[in-house]
């Protein structure tokens, strides 16, 4: 296993380039199931979530590759195996997503159950009321979802919650249904719009793109594609907090500001000199920090995704802060490795206390997932000292070359392989 060792205390600076989103390309993936024909995407982040999907697409008996330029393809072809094992959908829940395509153009798909994660019991009901809206049968035996339809017809389905890849799973589906699916309370993160927008150059016809309510005109096959993939707000703040964290002056660009307007307002409230030039954003952290509420909550409001990467920010902040998580039930436990770094956090029920404190010092410390282990690396970029942060292989789900691109502007970070 990998760890971080992190020399803390340099202000970063420098320019760094965005690479393309990771939850995007999850599900642009998945869709590439939709069509015989070729599909290629760029931009695509080298992240250990994208390698696993590309290993479910050859379970299913396809040729797909990831290539170092960030090029991944998928050879024209059919799947000659429905089932989505165990073994790779555990590691990564967004595998299931997998179901909706396979089902509705092989009319048949057996994919494993996720089970629970670390950030809280994550149900797949909502995805499976909706492939059942759409006319499939479905049975859970042996710990998979079998999922069965000669052809899925158009239907109603409306989300009890806001479920970003529950929506994307019953869309792809619905794209080849027969007859008209309206889907209502429909999650409207960028995410999903990207992929509105990719199923659309294939063949789709969606309305009602932007919004909670969408209208999809089933058709009988979908065209191959060529997409480049758009940034990943999520590592467009998390690189943004790490220049701010430091009191650096870091500019990130190839961003999409719009998708980040939350985050980027929350940084100003805070006390952070921000400023925006079309698709670049640049940090600057000179000004004292001040303690800000946050609350995590749907697109367009401050994502659970940069909740952890927040907190480590506002622990440097003075007064208190409060930070609430309304997304998942357990998303909290880097408060203990903050901890351990010297941050001042107290947990009442969803919400965390922060009391700002001058300065945190390295420590070791252990990843838990994905976002937790980036505000683990932020706070130790900022700390006194040394941090060993163990289990990095939670940050390599999700971030493209993390270490090379901090290192690039000016942060002591090694890899160390044990
Ligand atoms: N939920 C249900 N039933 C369902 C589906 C979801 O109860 O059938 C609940 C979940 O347990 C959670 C809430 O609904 O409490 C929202 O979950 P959602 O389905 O929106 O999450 P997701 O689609 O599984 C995606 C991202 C997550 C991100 C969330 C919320 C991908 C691959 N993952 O997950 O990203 O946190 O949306 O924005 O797109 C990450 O990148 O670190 C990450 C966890």
């Amino acid at each position: 296993m990998d760890r971080f060792l992190i020399n803390g205390g340099v202000p970063l600076e420098g320019t760094v380039q965005a690479s393309g989103s990771k939850n995007s390309v999850l599900a642009l993936v998945a869709a590439s199931l939709l069509t015989e024909e070729e599909v290629v995407l760029t931009n695509v982040p080298q992240v250990q979530d994208v390698h696993t999907m590309v290993r479910i697409l050859e379970a299913l008996g396809l040729q797909a590759s990831l290539d170092s330029t960030g090029t991944f393809t998928l050879a024209a072809g059919t799947p000659t195996n429905l089932e989505a094992p165990y073994d790779l959908v555990r590691t990564m829940r967004a595998s299931f997503m997998v179901l909706g395509p396979l089902l509705a153009r092989c009319g048949r798909a057996r994919v494993s159950l996720p089970g629970g994660c670390a950030i809280g019991a994550r149900p797949v009901d909502q995805h499976l009321k909706g492939l059942k809206a759409l006319g499939a049968k479905v049975e859970l035996t042996e710990g998979y979802v079998e999922a069965q339809a000669d052809r899925l017809r158009g239907g109603q389905v409306v989300f009890d919650i806001n479920t970003v890849n529950g929506t994307q799973n019953v869309l792809m589906a619905a794209c080849l249904a027969d007859g008209t699916t309206r889907i209502e309370n429909a999650a409207i993160e960028p995410e999903v719009q990207e992929l509105i927008e990719v199923l659309t150059v294939m063949g789709a016809k969606i309305s009602g793109a932007g919004t909670d309510c969408l209208e999809v005109e089933g058709v009988s096959e979908l065209g191959g594609l060529n997409h480049r993939v758009a940034a990943d707000r999520i590592e467009v703040g998390t690189l943004l907090i790490a220049g701010a964290i430091t009191r650096g002056d870091v500019e990130v660009t190839g961003t999409s500001p719009q998708h980040l307007a939350s985050v980027t307002e929350k940084l100003r409230d805070a006390g952070v000199g921000l400023s925006i030039d079309g698709d670049r954003i640049r940090v600057r952290g000179s000004n004292p920090l001040t303690g800000v509420r946050v609350k995590t909550s749907p697109f367009p409001g401050f994502p659970t995704d940069m909740q952890a990467q927040m907190m480590a920010l506002l622990c440097c902040a003075e007064g208190s802060s409060t930070v609430t998580e309304t997304i998942f039930e357990n998303r909290f436990m880097h408060v203990s490795e903050l901890k351990r770094l010297g941050a001042d956090i107290t947990v009442e029920g969803r919400t965390a206390v922060i009391r700002g404190v001058e300065s945190l010092s390295g420590a070791p410390v252990m990843a838990t997932d994905l976002r937790a282990s980036a505000s683990l690396v932020l706070a130790a970029l900022s700390a006194r000292g040394e941090t060993n942060l163990m289990r990095v292989y939670h940050i390599d789900r999700g971030y493209d070359r993390i270490e090379e691109k901090l290192r690039s502007l000016g942060a002591r970070i090694k890899r160390v392989k044990d």
